[in-house]
């Protein structure tokens, strides 16, 4: 029998993530803007800095482009700040390039679900202190239930969470952008069909994988784009009605037990091992064969996404670290296809030592 397809973008949510409404776990005393893309979050509060005359930007410096392009839009000078072996922005360097460069404001990001080390919040909260702001991006973190009191937060939903849009930032006297205009419909429309095609593919009731290149081409539209508008009415009746504690507790168990059965394997190391009990979005492995390992699992049918490929100039990619494989543990995997993937990384490393 054919295995399952396993990662790659969400079909539609199964009834049993759907619960009675609660609040989400981003929201603790105040509500956010919702809006259509995190990009768009991004720039509200890149145009918001400009606005207030600051003119640079230290970000962690393995970061997605998407986070860079609204400031570099607003005309923002980036200084990329290295990170530690988790991939978060390491305190040490934040300091000595605000020691070099002068105080900034920052974009945090609690890349893979980590909690923010106390010293590197130690820093950013005499930053904000000194009345200069911080950003959090929460993007993989969103299922962590805790307040923040970084001046600006903004996650993009619709990256880890089965919606066609969706995005908040925290922090702003932003306008509620006019709910009528409904969202980018185009890219819903486009979402919700590609959605709907890849459940019917996954059920076995279609053979072509048409929905790959509207995925595609919702992205396009997207990347194009650079108005911000609210998100939309589908997203919003999902948001209103998702089952937040079940979607994390199966991330946790996942996680757990793909860590676990990871543990035995000498050549890997889990990147963000510290998240696995807060609903990670992600289980983030290195291996000195990441690329090779990553071909393995996508012949099998596992699709695990490297965040993020380094960026173009050179002086980024130098001081960019090794690639890591996310590896899918959310709502739609259980045991069993954890299983499948620790089979398929061992047969990964039997081969190897075979060949040697
Ligand atoms: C950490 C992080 N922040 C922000 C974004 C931008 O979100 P969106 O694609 O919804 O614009 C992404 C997208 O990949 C992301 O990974």
């Amino acid at each position: 029998m054919l295995e399952r397809e396993i990662g790659s973008e969400f079909e539609p949510v199964s009834d049993a993530f759907i619960g009675r409404p609660t609040s989400p776990p981003w929201v603790h005393d105040s509500e956010p803007a919702y809006l259509s893309a995190g990009r768009q979050a991004l720039t509200a509060v890149a145009r918001k800095l400009a606005a207030d005359g600051w003119t640079s930007l230290y970000m962690p410096l393995h970061h997605c482009r998407t986070m860079a392009v609204p400031f570099e839009r607003c005309g923002m000078r980036i200084e990329y700040v290295d990170v530690d072996e988790s991939m978060i922005m390491s305190a040490g360097a934040l300091e000595s390039t605000i020691d070099r460069l002068g105080v900034a404001p920052v974009l945090h990001s609690e890349t893979f679900g980590a909690r923010t080390p106390p010293a590197l919040e130690k820093i950013l909260n005499s930053i904000e202190q000194s009345g200069t702001p911080v950003i959090a991006d929460e993007t993989h973190s969103i299922l962590q239930s805790r307040p923040s009191s970084f001046t600006y937060r903004i996650a993009s939903l619709r990256k880890l969470l089965p919606l066609p849009d969706g995005a908040y930032v925290f922090g702003l006297d932003y306008m509620q952008p006019d709910r009528e205009q409904g969202g980018l419909s185009e890219v819903v429309g486009l979402r919700l069909t590609a959605a709907e095609q890849k459940a019917a593919y996954l059920r076995g009731d279609r053979n072509d994988k048409a929905f790959l290149d509207i995925y595609a081409r919702a992205e396009n539209i997207l990347d194009e784009f650079s108005d911000i508008l609210p998100m939309s009415r589908q997203s919003e009746v999902l948001l209103a009605s998702l089952d937040y504690e079940s979607l994390s507790r199966r991330r946790e168990s996942n996680a757990t037990y793909l860590a676990a059965g990871l543990d035995d394997i000498s050549s890997i190391r889990i990147v963000n091992r510290e998240a696995v009990t807060t609903a990670p979005p992600y289980l983030v492995v290195s291996s000195d064969r990441v690329l090779e390992l990553r071909t393995h699992l996508t012949a099998q049918g596992v699709y695990c996404p490297i965040h993020w490929p380094p960026p173009k100039e050179s002086e980024l990619r130098r001081r960019w670290k090794s690639p890591v494989l996310s590896m899918p543990i959310d709502h739609r995997y259980n045991h069993r296809d954890m299983q499948r993937i620790i089979d398929l990384i061992v047969e990964f490393e039997r081969g190897r030592r075979v060949s040697r």
